[in-house]
C-alpha cells in the first residue's frame, strides 16, 4: 500500500478543535476554505476525552469533528491518540508511566512516556485503535490513519528488562552466543542466566550518561530492542485498525534523524512513511533536505508526507526564530521537490494554554486573517491548488546513493575512543551537502539496500559493516562505479567487535589501503591538506596504501606525506577513502571530482544558493525543482526550454532564468 491518492497535494495539518467552544469551529472552517486548506490531523491528543473513565468511551466531540470536516468537503488524517495518557490510566496502572534512565519511576505528567512494554499500556491503547477503527472506516472523510505520535524514548522498569530477555533470547538462541557477541569475557561479565542480564542503564553499564558504556554489545542491543519495543506497540494498532479497515493506508509521524529509533526497521511496516521537519536553528538548507531523502529512502523512494513543519515558529527552544517573509514556501517546496506529496502543518489554531501556546500556527489567538504568517498559508495554499497533482506519485532518479545507517550512529557515538567528538550526522552531512550542492540527487539508503542502480555511493563513517554490504559496494565499482567510505568506517561487526584484519575490515580489499594507528586530537588542532588547499580536524588516521594512490597527504607531523585522501582503481571503477574529518571545501572537492567522472555535476552547481532537485512524475515528465536560498535574485542561464509549472511560463534554453529572493521554479523540462 502507498500514500492515499488525492487529487492534490493534501494541505492542512493539526488541527485541535476539542479545545474550542463550537463556534471557534465556524470560524476555523471560514479560514481553512480561504487559505485552500483540505487536510486535518485529528484526534492527536484526545484519549482523556474519547475514554474519560476505564469502562466509558465518548466519541461525540471526534464525530461532530470527522462530521463537520466531511461537510465541508475536507479530508481527515485521523490519529490513535494514544501518545498523551488520561491521567486515570497512569493512576490505576502505575507501571504504564515510564522509568528513566536514572531508574526513577516516573509519576503522571507530559507525553511520549509510557513504557512500551506494560501489558496495560498496549491493552488500553490497542482497545482504542480498535473501537477509532470501527467506527470511523468507513467515515467519508476518512483520508489517513495516524497512529500514535512522535514514537520515542527508552524505558528501564521491570517489565521492559523481562521483555529485553526475552527478545535476546530470541534473537541469540544461546547465553554462549551472546555472551561471544558481547565479548563477556572483558570484566569479567560471562553470563549464566538470561535473568542476569540488566538493561544498560545508569544503574548498570553506564556511566556520563547514556553515550559512556562499558559494553558496547549490550547498549547496541538496547537500543535495537527499544526500536522494536515501540515498534510492536504501532503494530498492534495497526492491526486492529486492519482487521476494520483494510484499505486506509497507516502511518506514523517519524522525526527524520532521529537517533533513538532505526526506522529502517519500521520502514516496510508502513503504508507510507511521514514526518515533522523542525530543522535546528541555523541549519543549512542540506540538513532538511537530508532528512527529506532519509525518510524518502524509507520506502524504496515512493514519497512521503510532510507531517508537521510549523508555519512561523516553533516554542521549545531557548530562542525560536521567526520564518522570515518566503522561508515557509520555500521550505514547503523543498520538501515536495525531495519527495513529499503532503504539506501539513502544526498546528492550525494555537492553543490557548499550556506550552505550546506560543507555536506557530496558521491561525492565531486572535482568529485573524489578515496577519502575514496567514496570507502566507493562503497564498501557498492557493499556489498548491493551482499545482494540482503535477508533482503526485513523482520519483527521485538519483543516481547517488549515500548510506545511512543506525546502527553506525550508535555504535560511532557510543564508543570509547578513538574520538567522542565524532558525530555521525555532521559527517553523513558533509558529504551529502557537497553532493546536493554539485547538483547531484541522491538517495538516502539502507545498507541492506539494492545499489546496482547507483554510479556513486556516499559511505560515510560507516563504523559496523554487516552482511554482504562489503560485496554489494566491491560490485559497484567493479562494474565502473566510485564508492567514496571515510575514516571510521569498516571498525566493527554487527555487535561492534573488532574485524580481526586490517582496517578498514571488509572494506579494505575494495579501498586498497591499510591503516595501524589514528591520531586523535582537540578540535583547535588541524591538519593542513596541501592538495586540497583545506585542513582536516578530529581524527588522522595513518593510511599505508595497499594498491591505492594518494590523492591528498597530511602537512604535518610524523605523518606529514602520509595518505588523507586516497583513489583505488577496482574493476572499471574506484573506490576512495578519505582517512579524516576534512573540511567542507575538502569534501567538496572529493566528491565534485567523483561526481565530474560520472557526469552527474548539475546545471546550476555553480550557483551556491540555489539547490535543485529532479523527480519524475508518473506520466513520465522530468520536473526540475530550482530553490533559491538567497535573500536576493539568483541570476542563471536556462539549461534547457521548459516550462514553469508555478507560472506557466516558457524558457528556452540559453536565456536568462532568475528566480526571486528565496524564490522557487518547478520546471517541466521540454528538451
Ligand atoms: C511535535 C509534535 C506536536 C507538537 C510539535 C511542536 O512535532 O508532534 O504535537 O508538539 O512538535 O513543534
Ligand atoms: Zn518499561
Amino acid at each position: 500500500m502507498t500514500a492515499p491518492r488525492t487529487p492534490r497535494i493534501p494541505y492542512g495539518g493539526d488541527y485541535n478543535p476539542e479545545q474550542w467552544p463550537q463556534p471557534v469551529w465556524d470560524d476555523d472552517h471560514r479560514l481553512f476554505t480561504q487559505a485552500r486548506i483540505d487536510t486535518l490531523t485529528v484526534g492527536v491528543f484526545t484519549w482523556s476525552l474519547t475514554q474519560p473513565a476505564p469502562d466509558t468511551y465518548d466519541f461525540t466531540a471526534l464525530d461532530r469533528i470527522l462530521d463537520r470536516a466531511a461537510a465541508e468537503n475536507r479530508q481527515v488524517c485521523l490519529a490513535t491518540g494514544t501518545a498523551a495518557l488520561p491521567p486515570w490510566l497512569a493512576r490505576r496502572h502505575p507501571e504504564v508511566n515510564r522509568t528513566d534512565f536514572e531508574g526513577r519511576r516516573h509519576r503522571y505528567g507530559q507525553r511520549h512516556n509510557f513504557c512500551p512494554s506494560s501489558p496495560a499500556y498496549r491493552d488500553h491503547a490497542t482497545a482504542m485503535a480498535a473501537r477509532l477503527a470501527e467506527r470511523y472506516a468507513d467515515h467519508p472523510a476518512l483520508l489517513a490513519w495516524h497512529i500514535n505520535n512522535e514514537y520515542g524514548g527508552v524505558c528501564y522498569c521491570d517489565l521492559c528488562a523481562e521483555a529485553f530477555r526475552a527478545w535476546l533470547q530470541d534473537k541469540y538462541g544461546s547465553l554462549d552466543t551472546l555472551n561471544d557477541a558481547w565479548w563477556t569475557t572483558f570484566w569479567s561479565h560471562r553470563y549464566t542466566d538470561f535473568g542476569e542480564i540488566e538493561p544498560p542503564s545508569a544503574l548498570t553499564e553506564h556511566w556520563r550518561g547514556p553515550d559512556h558504556t562499558a559494553f558496547q554489545g549490550i547498549t547496541l542491543d538496547y537500543f535495537r530492542f527499544t526500536t522494536d519495543a515501540l515498534l510492536d506497540c504501532f503494530l498492534a494498532e495497526k492491526e486492529v485498525i486492519r482487521a476494520h479497515d483494510p484499505d486506509t493506508p497507516v502511518t506514523t509521524n517519524f522525526m527524520g534523524m532521529f537517533r533513538p529509533l532505526d526506522y529502517h526497521r519500521w520502514a516496510p511496516h508502513l503504508d507510507f512513511a511521514s514526518w515533522d521537519s523542525y530543522p535546528p536553528l541555523d541549519a543549512p538548507p542540506t540538513w532538511p533536505a537530508l532528512a527529506h531523502d532519509l525518510m524518502r529512502g524509507l520506502k524504496d523512494g515512493a514519497p512521503f508526507w510532510l507531517m508537521e513543519q510549523t508555519p512561523s515558529t516553533t516554542a521549545c527552544r531557548d530562542v525560536n526564530p521567526l520564518r522570515r517573509p518566503g522561508e515557509l514556501r520555500l521550505a514547503t517546496f523543498q520538501a515536495v521537490a525531495h519527495g513529499a506529496d503532503a504539506a501539513l502543518y502544526f498546528q492550525m489554531r494555537a492553543s490557548r494554554g499550556a506550552c505550546e501556546k506560543y507555536h506557530g500556527a496558521v491561525i492565531g489567538h486572535a482568529g485573524r486573517d489578515d496577519t502575514r504568517v496567514f496570507r502566507e498559508v493562503a497564498d501557498l495554499g492557493r499556489e498548491l491548488e493551482a499545482l494540482g497533482d503535477a508533482t503526485l506519485g513523482a520519483r527521485t532518479p538519483a543516481r547517488t546513493a549515500l548510506i545511512f545507517d543506525w546502527d553506525s550512529w550508535w555504535a560511532l557515538e557510543i564508543s570509547d575512543g578513538p574520538s567522542r567528538l565524532v558525530k555521525y550526522q555532521e559527517v553523513v552531512h558533509a558529504y551529502y551537502r557537497a553532493a546536493r550542492e554539485a547538483g547531484a540527487d541522491v538517495d538516502v539508503v539502507p545498507q541492506t539496500a539494492d545499489l546496482t542502480s547507483y554510479d556513486v555511493v556516499l559511505v560515510p563513517v560507516l563504523h559496523l559493516v554487516k552482511g554482504d554490504l562489503a560485496e554489494r559496494l566491491e560490485g559497484v565499482a567493479a562494474r565502473g562505479g566510485t564508492v567514496v567510505a571515510t575514516f571510521l568506517s569498516g571498525r566493527g561487526d554487527e555487535h561492534d567487535r573488532a574485524f580481526l584484519t586490517d582496517v578498514p575490515g571488509p572494506l579494505a580489499p575494495l579501498t586498497g589501503v591499510r591503516v595501524d594507528e589514528w591520531d586523535s586530537r582537540q578540535p583547535e588542532f588541524a591538519q593542513h591538506i596541501p592538495e586540497l588547499e583545506t585542513e582536516a580536524r578530529l581524527v588522522f588516521e595513518i593510511v599505508q596504501p595497499r594498491g591505492a594512490e594518494p590523492i591528498a597527504t597530511y602537512g604535518s607531523d610524523f605523518y606529514a606525506g602520509t595518505p588523507a585522501v586516497t583513489r583505488h582503481a577496482y574493476g572499471d571503477g574506484e573506490a576512495w577513502y578519505v582517512a579524516t574529518a576534512l573540511a567542507q571545501p575538502g569534501v567538496d572537492q572529493v566528491v565534485r571530482r567523483i561526481l565530474a567522472r560520472h557526469e552527474l555535476i548539475g546545471p546550476y552547481a555553480d550557483h551556491p544558493t540555489v539547490e535543485t532537485a529532479t523527480r519524475i512524475a508518473p506520466d513520465g515528465t522530468r520536473l526540475l525543482f530550482l530553490l533559491n536560498h538567497a535573500p536576493e535574485p539568483a541570476r542563471l542561464t536556462a539549461h534547457s526550454t521548459a516550462i514553469d509549472l508555478l507560472t506557466g511560463k516558457r524558457t528556452e534554453e540559453g536565456e536568462p532564468l532568475t528566480l526571486d529572493p528565496l524564490g522557487v521554479a518547478i520546471l517541466s523540462l521540454l528538451s
